[in-house]
This record gives structure tokens, sequence and C-alpha cells, in this order.
């Protein structure tokens, strides 16, 4: 019998699946079987975005799904290009066109020097109030960010998605988020792959007789983090819901702790990050 990951219960009450499957890189037409792979697997949530090129193939996938639509929690995420009210609206309408329903909308990079992220949230705002989506959250949002977000709309996102992984643990960005109802979700979980070399992560893998991406998955976890390792390979699947079955010690946990570096991150300055594509 496949193992679920637990849910996680966001500020507007619905449940995210605390494991998911990123799809960045996998191009659309080998999208539908990586999901029936990972859905024999048990994974249930699939996070995307318009500037992976790959929506259509993710719409494609979940149709083939033997599992009910119901049971599955799908996130994309609003392209670069489309900072502003009515190019939102426009953008979420071409996103549901290649996906079919989608769980949770997120802002993808708030791109402050287009001074454009508040009229975009708005807009999330108002496909949410007219049910057209669940859930609406962002990527990237430093806290101050956050707050006029916030003020402007007294909606808070359901989830701030960030580059998260042992190397750059965000401690910071992790309690302004929890401080104000967000839960907080890990891009690069593995460090984009880097995490599984680091021989602290390996020598713990070997204590447990298990890989080094269950490791790190499950220190995700563990912190009530969501997670969204990317794999396309059965192997690279299997290995990763299998951090559900692990548990990690506190000698564990502290070695990991050990690994957090000032400059630990990879991932561009969400201040000034304008560019209308990548990541
Ligand atoms: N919101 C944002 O701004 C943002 C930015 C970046 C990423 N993301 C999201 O985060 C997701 C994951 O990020 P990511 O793809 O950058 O990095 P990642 O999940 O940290 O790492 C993916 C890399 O690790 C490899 N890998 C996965 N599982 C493995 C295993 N069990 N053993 C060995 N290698 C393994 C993958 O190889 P294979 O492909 O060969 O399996 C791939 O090369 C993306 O798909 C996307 O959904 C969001």
């Amino acid at each position: 019998m496949t193992r679920l990951a637990p849910v996680l219960k966001m500020n507007d009450g619905a449940a995210i699946p605390q494991l998911g499957l990123g799809v960045m890189y996998i191009p659309a037409d080998e999208l539908p079987a990586v999901l029936a792979e990972a859905a024999a697997l048990g994974y249930r949530h699939f996070d995307t975005a318009t500037h992976y090129g790959n929506e259509a193939g993710i719409g494609e996938g979940i149709r083939r799904l033997e599992v009910s639509r119901d049971e599955l929690f799908v996130a994309t995420k609003l392209p670069n290009a489309a900072h502003g009210f009515d190019s939102a609206l426009r953008a979420f309408d071409r996103s549901e066109e290649a996906i079919g329903r989608i769980d949770l909308y997120l802002l993808h990079w708030p791109q402050p020097p287009k001074g454009k992220y508040r009229e975009t949230w708005r807009a999330m705002v108002r496909l949410r109030d007219e049910g057209r989506v669940h859930s609406i959250g962002v990527c990237n949002f430093p806290a101050p960010l956050l707050d006029e977000l916030i003020g402007d709309t007294g909606v808070a996102p359901a989830v701030n998605q960030i580059e998260l992984h042992p190397a750059y643990p965000q401690p910071e960005m992790r309690t302004a988020n929890a401080a104000r109802g967000i839960l907080t979700e890990s891009w690069s979980p593995l460090e984009h792959g880097r995490a599984l070399a680091n021989p602290t992560i390996v020598a713990i893998a070997e204590r447990h007789s298990c890989s080094p991406a269950a490791v790190v998955l499950r220190w995700h976890l563990d912190l009530g983090l969501v997670v969204i390792p990317k794999a396309a390979s059965p192997a690279h699947l299997a290995a990763n819901v299998a951090a559900l079955e692990l548990s990690l010690t506190d000698r564990d946990h502290a070695e990991i702790a050990a690994l957090a570096r000032a400059d630990g991150g990879f991932g561009p300055n969400p201040m000034v990050h304008t560019t209308e594509q990548g990541a």
C-alpha cells in the first residue's frame, strides 16, 4: 500500500500535502508518465509554474491518472511578465485552460523594481473571492513585502515558497512567515542536488541505511515545511517518498543544523530579480 504524505492546514482552511513533486525542467510530453509513476508511489501534490513551460503536460497527466482529482493538489505560479491587475487575471485564465483546476496559485517573484506586486496580489485575491482558486500564495517574498500585501487586502498568502535547504535554512523567514500565519514551502530543497553529496548528509544516510535525499527531505518535514523536490526517474521518486518512513535523531538534526552558512543560498535576490524567464 502506498503511503501518503501528511497534510498541513493553510490559513484559508484548505489542506496541502506536505511532500509534493516539483516538476521544473521536466518536458511537458514526459510529464504524464512521471505523474503516473509518482501517483503510484503516493505523490498527490504537484508544483509547476507557467515559466516551466509544462502546464499542459500537468493537465494531460492529471486527466490520465486513475486517482480522483479531489485527492490531488496542484500548484502553479503567475509568470513574471504578467504582473499587473488585468494581466494577472489573464495569466490565470491561460494556466487554468492548460491545467484544469488549480488548487494553489502562487505569485512567482515580487519583482520590486516593476512596482506591481501589490496590484497583482489584489487580482489574486479577486480570483480567490470569485471561487476560481481556493488558495493563493507567494514565492520569494521578504517580510516587509508580505506586510504590504496583508495591509492592502487583509489577506495573508497561504504559503511563501522560498529557497530553503540545509546550507540555507532561512530561520528568520520561517519565523516571519509563521508569525503571519503563512506556511513556509522549500524550493530547491535538495540544493538542486548538491546537498546529497555533502559528507555529513551522506554519513547520516549511512547510519540509517537510506538515501541522502531521504535524510534531507525528512529534515524539511520535521521542521514543519512543505517540500517539493524535483525528480524525474522512478528511482529518485521512490527515494524521496521514502523520507516519509524515516526518523531522524536529535544528533542527526544537530549535525544538519551545523551545515547552515550565511552564503548558503544560490538563488537570485528577490528584491532585484525581474527577469521574464527562469526559476
Ligand atoms: N518558486 C521558485 O522561485 C522556485 C525556484 C526554484 C525551484 N522551485 C521549485 O522547487 C522544485 C525543486 O527545485 P530544484 O529542481 O531546483 O531542486 P531540488 O529538488 O533541490 O533538486 C533536484 C535535483 O536533484 C536530483 N534528485 C532528486 N531526487 C534525487 C535522489 N533521490 N537522488 C539523487 N538525486 C536526486 C534531481 O535529479 P533527477 O531530475 O535526475 O531526478 C535534480 O537534479 C522545482 O521543481 C520547482 O517546483 C521553485
